[in-house]
């Protein structure tokens, strides 16, 4: 071989080892877990992205729509149902033998204002709509979605109560949570139902009018199974009030969904644009410590939440390049476990050598 033929026999090594090290290098999370590891995606993009679905093949067997299943996307105009992207999302799971979860039936953020307008004017119209449009959704789908948030967030941002601003409160109240999971119930009887919302796990009196609720609804057979903790956490957020209030909810012998985990440096009041920055920099320090936070996460899961109440972990978007939180709360955050680059972080391998330890 002559020297430029040696060259390029090293750079085409060099290349092909640095691809296949990215690919493959790194452990597989859903086969060294327990329990379903999932991610929420975007799906325009990520069908248009090979690195990321590489990526997603690689670590997660359950697959949660980023927005791709909330109502405005699916009835975004009076009686009309788009349903080819959701298709497309079930075949695309199929393919790769992934759960796909169904997130999510009702919600207020993701009411389309033609529902809103209608709702106001007729209030008697809101409850049937609700029942069409869960019962065609939820039977469409019967078999090919596992599990759905049927209700989200549907109490206060913060404390005790109701949500009672949501255009589906203020029209049907109360009932219209345990009316959303009779319908859904109805249309598939083996969809596991959840409940989900945010800051359950760290503000303990909404958490508290949470469970009455879940409670009141076993006690009269209210067709719940599951409660789906967001945890959209904050490195300070104190692990022994997340553990409290894990192991409260599994007391109920319900499912328990970590549905859209993501733990961010800094801070915000909730509301979109909401961001307080505290930190502009990620230093090693900052990266070692949120892996640890992830890999405490891991095991508060595990010691808290008997086996077959595990219904997995959730990030809501696994990688900084793509987190919702940097756009929402306009911020400039690092809340994953993959980098901007599409990278293991050290979150990662917190993470994933929590899954392999034993408790
Ligand atoms: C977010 C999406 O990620 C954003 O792209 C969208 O702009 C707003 O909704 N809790 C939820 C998710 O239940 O549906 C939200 O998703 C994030 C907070």
């Amino acid at each position: 071989m002559n020297k430029s033929t040696v060259l390029f026999v090293f750079l085409i090594s060099t290349f092909l080892l640095t691809a296949q090290t990215q690919q493959t290098e790194v452990e597989s999370l859903k086969k060294v877990s327990d329990f379903p590891i999932g991610s929420s995606l975007r799906f325009i993009p990520f069908m248009n992205d090979a690195p990321l679905q590489k990526i997603q093949q690689h670590h997660f067997n359950s697959y949660t729509a980023g927005s791709d299943m909330k109502m405005y996307q699916i009835s975004p105009r009076p009686n009309v149902y788009y349903w080819d992207r959701v298709d497309s999302i079930v075949s695309y799971t199929k393919k790769n033998n992934q759960r796909l979860f169904g997130h999510t039936l009702i919600w207020h953020s993701a009411t389309p204002w033609w529902v809103e307008k209608k709702a106001k004017k007729d209030p008697v119209w809101l409850d049937k709509f609700m029942k069409e449009y869960i019962q065609k959704y939820v039977s469409r789908y019967k078999g090919k979605v596992h599990g759905w948030d049927v209700v989200n967030e549907g109490f206060n941002t913060k404390g005790a109560g109701y949500r009672t601003e949501s255009i589906w409160y203020k029209t049907m109240g109360e009932t219209y949570i345990e009316k959303a999971f009779r319908y859904a119930h109805e249309a598939d009887p083996d969809a596991v139902l959840f409940y989900n919302d945010f800051n359950i796990e760290r503000d303990t009196l909404k958490f508290n009018s949470m469970m009455k609720m879940v409670e009141d609804f076993q006690r009269r057979g209210v067709p719940i199974s599951g409660i789906g903790f967001q945890m959209h956490i904050r490195m300070d957020t104190p692990n022994e009030v997340i553990a409290h209030t894990l192991k409260r909810a599994a007391d109920t012998g319900l499912q328990i969904h970590l549905s859209e985990v993501d733990i961010i440096f800094n801070t915000h009041d909730d509301s979109k644009g909401g961001g307080v920055q505290l930190y502009n920099e990620l230093t090693d320090a900052m990266r070692m410590d949120q892996a640890k936070k992830y890999a405490e996460l891991v095991e508060i899961y595990q010691t808290t939440v008997p086996k077959a109440q595990q219904y997995g972990i959730t990030f809501w978007g696994f990688n900084d390049r793509d987190t919702w939180i940097n756009r929402f709360f306009k911020l400039k955050d690092w809340p994953c476990i993959y980098d901007e680059n599409l990278k293991p972080k050290p979150a990662f391998y917190g993470f994933l050598n929590a899954l392999k330890a034993d408790y």
